[in-house]
């Protein structure tokens, strides 16, 4: 016991984390990031850790626009959407296995509604676990059950219309779904319709799976909803919330890309309908002083860590030649008040991931094509230095499909 106890002591020791990475250039990428407690002391007596990030895999996968990643623990299985299509041409999904190590290979590939750019996993109450994804250009939402098979067929696709272009014609011209996530008791799946001025709301069928349309959240005209989170007070199991949902106390962040607005909703669940209600309690620009974007600037993602909320800034160039992230704080009613803005360490951050420790960022931005790790106070909220940098594939061009198109820890 005493050899074991001075061996788990021993100091210096290197720690990894694997993140990947899509890009729209075909490829999907492993990266390591490793940590090694530096020989220094800080003033504080503290070490000061040294990052490393590297590329430890690289494959050819997930068709022509490799576009969002979801990593299963449980299996090892990242699902990854491919952007390329629409409605009448197909795009795929493909489940890649994740050794350890970061090592990538290919599970199965199958045929979906074109234009995936987001997917999530969700389960019936016995355990059984789904995808479902939402189709930008295809203007859809389809669902597959898991695990992924290279004969595995849809279980619902939902096609969207609009009768007519919406307040922003040039991007409101047809029903663009964006995101697809859960609620907080995992019952509910939503997804923003940018097209559409829409958060689409469905009830997951317990004993089946399978989708059930609830009425969907009307959004102001012209907001483009892009993503969104939730909000529930502290820290609860999805279960606990199942049994008190009635009155567990829930708030809906959207943001919208066209109106660049974060909107506070409160949320209800309505026990005779099961389904959800909304009441819109805040719209702001996260930006200082509540002041709009530049013109040149669009938001992209929102994430929460209790209880500040951070969104990405496309193009605003406020750190020159970079771009932002916005925090903001949530008070106990879930309020929002801006703080400040720092680098998102490249340009374009379409997408950035909170690690599970709560103390790094991993920023991918899209057009400067790197992952910036950045660091983050798990007290405070604030985001700081660079602690690590690495440039994957080729750049984009801004307001093209090109670049680096998502990044999440394992
Ligand atoms: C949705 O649209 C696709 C592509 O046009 C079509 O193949 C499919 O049958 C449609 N599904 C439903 C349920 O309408
Ligand atoms: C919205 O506000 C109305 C009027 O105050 C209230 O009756 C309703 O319960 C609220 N709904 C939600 C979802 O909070
Ligand atoms: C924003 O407000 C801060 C104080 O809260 C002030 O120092 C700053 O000048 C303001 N900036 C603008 C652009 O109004
Ligand atoms: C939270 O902030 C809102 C809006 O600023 C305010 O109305 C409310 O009183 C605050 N609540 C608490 C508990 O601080
Ligand atoms: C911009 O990002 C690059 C790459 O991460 C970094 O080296 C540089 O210091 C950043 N500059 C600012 C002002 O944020």
């Amino acid at each position: 016991m005493r050899a074991l106890f001075s061996v788990l002591f021993l100091p210096a020791l290197a720690a990894a984390s694997n993140l990947y990475v899509s890009h729209y250039n075909g490829n999907v990428y492993s990266l390591a990031l490793t940590s090694i407690p530096g020989p220094q002391d800080r003033n504080d007596g503290s070490a000061a850790v040294k990052y490393t990030l590297s590329q430890t895999a690289a494959l050819k996968t997930c068709g022509s626009m490799p576009s969002w990643l979801t990593f299963d623990a449980s299996t090892r299985v990242l699902y990854c959407s491919d952007e390329s299509g629409s409605r009448t041409s197909p795009g795929s999904l493909t489940a890649l296995a994740a050794a350890a190590d970061g090592r990538l290979s290919e599970i199965a590939k199958v045929d979906t509604i074109g234009g995936g750019v987001n997917n999530v996993i969700y389960n019936r109450d016995d355990g059984k676990k789904f995808i479902a994804i939402a189709h930008y250009e295809g203007s859809a939402l389809s669902t597959f059950p898991l695990p992924l098979r290279s004969n595995t067929q849809a279980l619902q696709t939902f096609n969207f219309t609009l009768s007519k272009p919406g307040a922003v014609p040039s991007r409101q011209d047809a029903p663009h779904p964006h995101e697809v996530f859960l609620d907080p008791t995992g019952t509910f799946l939503l997804s923003p319709d940018l097209g559409s001025d829409l958060v689409r709301v469905y009830r997951i069928d317990p004993s089946s799976g399978s989708l059930k349309t609830c009425p969907a959240l009307k959004v102001t005209p012209g907001t483009g909803p892009r993503h969104g989170v939730f909000w529930t007070p502290g820290a609860s199991s999805p279960r606990l919330l199942r049994q008190k949902r009635s009155l567990a106390e829930t708030v809906l962040y959207v943001v919208g890309e066209l109106g660049n607005k974060v909107t506070a909703y409160s949320v209800s669940y309505d026990m005779q309908s099961d389904c959800l209600g909304f009441n819109e309690t805040q719209a702001l620009y996260p930006y200082p002083n509540g002041t709009a974007l530049p013109s040149s600037a669009t938001v992209a993602e929102i994430r929460l860590e209790q209880p500040y909320l951070y969104i990405s800034i496309r193009s605003d160039h406020a750190f020159p030649p970079n771009d932002s992230l916005a925090t903001l704080s949530l008070n106990t009613t879930g309020a929002v008040s801006f703080q400040r803005l720092s680098s998102s360490f490249g340009t374009v951050p379409r997408t950035f991931a909170i690690n599970k420790q709560g103390d790094l960022v991993a920023i991918g931005n899209q057009a400067s094509s790197n992952v910036a790790i950045v660091q983050r106070d798990p007290h405070t909220g604030q985001l700081g230095d660079e602690v690590a940098n690495l440039a994957v594939g080729e750049p984009g061009t801004v307001g093209a499909a090109e670049g680096l198109s998502s990044v999440i820890w394992e």
